[in-house]
């Protein structure tokens, strides 16, 4: 088994059950997180380029379409986020979030050149629009800090998901590590986004708590219904018919609302 961060990946490509949850009592600082994505760049796993790209017609038929999408996702430049990051330091004091934020946007662009770069090698076009990814940049620039965390997070977690269906689905090296890599990095950046967006709430009275909770479930439940929709060929592909990501889906959402 591949530990990866707090959850794992099993030899047989599936995620494992994040841990049972806890009441987390020590939130880490914008500087612990910095030293956490510095520390991190300097160990990550070595992708095998040299196997190639080599996808059967079937695989490609069931992957093409979800890589570029997911490939197109992860390549935002953040702009909006980091505005309001900007904006929360100022407010409260936390000079160093911007830079943890900045450095967790440098965490996703990598994973967009890794994508970038398999799609290349298996002559699959990158793709430029995708209607999905248009509707989460929109929703990202409606509100401040929390409602762009909010969306992010939910990405986080459906990418839990989707990297551990893709892993299983293919065949290719290249593909399995790049996703034992991105589900390592995501289960962190859960954990990241989860805290602050537990600190942004921490001084509301506990039903304002609730009420955030309770829309960002909403928001969770409905994504995923239209990420099993968009995807459903190759997260069955993957393993992971409905009733597997609805379960899954539950879980990973019941350990950030611990958090949050
Ligand atoms: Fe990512
Ligand atoms: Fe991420």
């Amino acid at each position: 088994m591949i530990e990866l961060g707090q959850h794992a990946v099993t030899p047989t490509g599936t995620l494992a059950a994040p841990p049972p949850p806890t009441r987390s009592t020590s939130l880490r600082s914008s500087a612990e997180w910095c030293d956490y994505f510095h520390a991190n760049s300097q160990r990550l796993l070595p992708i095998p380029w040299e196997d190639g790209v080599p996808l059967t017609a079937t695989e490609r038929e069931i992957v093409a379409h979800s890589m570029q999408t997911f490939q197109l996702g992860e390549s935002g430049e953040g702009r909006h986020i980091r505005r309001a990051a900007d904006r929360y330091a100022a407010r409260s004091g936390d000079v160093e979030y911007p830079a943890a934020l900045r450095l967790f946007i440098g965490e996703e662009h990598r994973h967009a050149a890794l994508l970038g770069r398999i799609l290349d090698g298996a002559g699959i076009p990158r793709i430029r629009k995708q209607w999905s990814d248009g509707i989460f940049r929109k929703l990202r620039h409606q509100g401040g800090l929390e409602l762009a965390i909010c969306v992010l997070l939910t990405a986080e977690l459906i990418a839990k998901i989707y990297y551990a269906a893709l892993r299983a689905a293919t065949r290719s090296s290249v593909i399995r590590r790049a996703c034992e890599q991105i589900l390592r990095d995501e289960a962190m950046h859960i954990q990241f986004q989860s805290e602050r967006l537990a600190l942004l709430r921490r001084s509301r009275r506990r039903w304002r708590r609730w009420t955030a909770v309770t829309l960002q479930r909403l928001f969770f439940y409905g994504t995923c219904t239209v990420f099993w929709m968009s995807h459903r060929r190759m997260l069955a592909a993957g393993g992971f018919p409905l009733r597997r990501v609805i379960r899954r889906a539950r879980l990973e959402f019941r350990h950030v609302i611990t958090i949050v």
